[in-house]
């Protein structure tokens, strides 16, 4: 194992896509930013200097930070904010996991432009649990909104309403060549030789949009997830939630010329063309010419949900002898948690009302200071630890029966013995409408060990829970109207965050934080905080 130096250089920088320009944050004048390479096992510095107006945090998404909750990032939950002019050494070690994961701005908006690639190499010698690709390439889909994201959620904040979605979305920084203003020759090319296989290390940074990813007359077989490898499976269609990464191969077995690489939002229907909405891409055969006819594909028709069902039912854990599936077999805490919108007054808001989101009725405040500094030094006031184990009334979320939207609010936190495991069911409230959720924890990887649809029934739906090979992953997609149970160990002492995905649910307050006890034996404490930790 080596350690990786990195210098992250917040900076703004003007950017022009869909023909008008605006100045955005980045680190290093980049974006997507910069990629993070490194190996399984080696410890990496980041050195990130804030250049812009704006508080700034990083977080890498989906790392483990095994004792190193200080090194996490999610503004107030394990730290204070680096403030313009400062600079903060993130320092953490890669352990037990390889394969792509995701960096990201964790505060206000900022990860709209804040965001890069974190791809963990096997250890030295260790092959992949597949065939060596010819080449792999980084594909970051994300969002572009010509006005400033910033306001835009100030704007909504302040109305109660929901804030504008976005103007297009972006493959590797670029709408490409089917959007606005661009030539048929713009975009992201993907250039590959005939009989080669490629893989793309696809990652969603998207703020607010579950994409399905797919060439045009090719097939995709995923080999990892949220860097824990699956069994490989081929499709035409990949789905990646916000904050989720898939590794899929790819074999330029067609015939020479030019393919359409397309990314569509899942939510926003109906679909019929490839439109604005859509990023494209090239996949670019090397003995092609450059004017040969383009190799088109639509996105998933009107109603994607079954293309959506088919790809996660897919998706299972490798669980070979040299990576093993350690599902949880028993369960020391049983959570349901229903993850829904709901709708509180507001005097002083346009409708009167405004939109809010929450965790079994809790809509999560931020505090002022870092939970994870108080729980350390103990500072009273900060949090209280009786977040609730399940909703506060029981109702039918598939729609019928009494309606639960009001939420109150609290910094709470829910508490775990070191090692416990446990199971939570993530329901869909669908109290507004049904929406998906990509939820995601901070400090762990997890099992998806089932899902359904409509109400989870705690007496008949864990009879057919997969506890040999369910998927492992950080980043979880509650089916629209229906629920997910995932379950992990709580191997991790700490204050670790979990949330939607989407950004506007999390701004909304679909949030809230487990506080992970320190072990009795060695190597089960939190470490001490690093002496340049930002203070509040
Ligand atoms: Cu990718 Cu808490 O975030």
């Amino acid at each position: 194992a080596v350690t990786r130096n990195y210098k992250f250089n917040v900076v703004m920088k003007k950017e022009t896509h869909l023909c008008s320009s605006k100045p955005i944050v980045t680190v290093n004048g980049r974006f997507p930013g910069p990629t993070l390479h490194a190996r399984e096992g080696d410890n990496v510095l980041v050195n990130v200097v804030n250049n812009v107006k704006y508080n700034v945090t990083i977080h890498w998404h989906g790392v483990r930070q095994l004792r190193t909750g200080w090194a996490d990032g999610p503004a107030y939950i394990t730290q204070c904010p680096i403030r313009p002019g400062q600079s903060y050494v993130y320092n953490f070690t890669l352990t037990g996991q390889r394969g792509t994961l995701l960096w990201h701005a964790h505060i206000l908006w900022l990860r709209a432009t804040v965001h890069g690639a974190i791809v963990i190499k096997p250890k030295p010698r260790v092959p992949y649990p597949f065939p060596k690709p010819h080449k792999e390439v980084v594909v970051i889909l994300g969002e572009w909104w010509k006005s400033d994201t910033e306001a835009v959620i100030n704007q909504a904040m302040k109305s109660g309403l929901a804030p504008n979605v976005s103007d297009a979305h972006t493959i590797n920084g670029h709408p490409g060549p089917m959007s606005t203003c661009a030539t048929s020759q713009d975009g992201f090319k993907l250039q590959v030789d005939s009989g080669k296989t490629y893989m793309l290390r696809i990652i969603n940074a998207a703020l607010n949009e579950e994409l399905f990813f797919k060439v045009a007359g090719h097939k995709l077989t995923v080999v990892e997830v949220d860097a824990a490898y699956t069994k490989p499976f081929a499709t035409s269609t990949v789905l990646i939630a916000p904050g989720q990464t898939t590794n899929v191969l790819l074999s330029a077995d067609q015939s020479a010329g030019r393919y359409l690489v397309t990314a569509s939002p899942f939510m926003d229907t109906p679909i019929v063309a490839v439109d604005n909405k859509t990023a494209t891409a090239t996949v670019h055969y090397a003995n092609a010419v450059s004017t040969s006819a383009m190799t088109t594909t639509l996105p998933p028709p009107q109603n994607a949900t079954p293309v959506a069902s088919s790809f996660v039912d897919s998706l299972r854990s490798l669980d070979s002898g040299t990576y093993p599936a350690k599902v949880p077999r028993t369960v020391d805490h049983s959570l349901l948690f229903a993850v829904g919108m709901g709708v509180n007054p507001c005097p002083t808001c346009a409708n009167g009302s405004r939109v809010v989101a929450g965790i079994n009725n809790v809509t999560f405040v931020m505090p002022t200071t870092a939970l994870l500094q108080a729980h350390y030094f103990g500072v009273g006031g900060v949090f209280t630890a009786d977040f609730p184990g399940r909703p506060p009334v029981a109702f039918n979320y598939s729609g019928s029966g009494p309606k639960n939207l009001q939420t109150t609010s609290g910094t709470r936190l829910y508490r775990l013995a070191y090692n416990s495991t446990v199971q939570v069911v993530l329901q869909d409230t669908g109290v507004i409408a049904p929406e998906n959720h990509p939820i995601h924890l901070h400090g762990f990887n997890f099992f998806a060990v089932g899902r359904g649809t409509g109400n989870y029934d705690a007496k008949a739906s864990p009879s057919g829970f997969n506890l040999v090979d369910p998927v492992e992953r950080n980043t979880i997609g509650v089916p629209s109207g229906g629920w997910t149970a995932i379950r992990f160990r709580a191997d991790n002492p700490g204050v670790w965050f979990l949330h939607c995905h989407l950004e506007v649910h999390t701004t909304w307050g679909l949030k809230m934080a487990f506080l992970v006890d320190n072990g009795k034996g060695p190597n089960q404490s939190l470490l001490p905080p690093p002496s340049d930790l930002p203070t509040c």
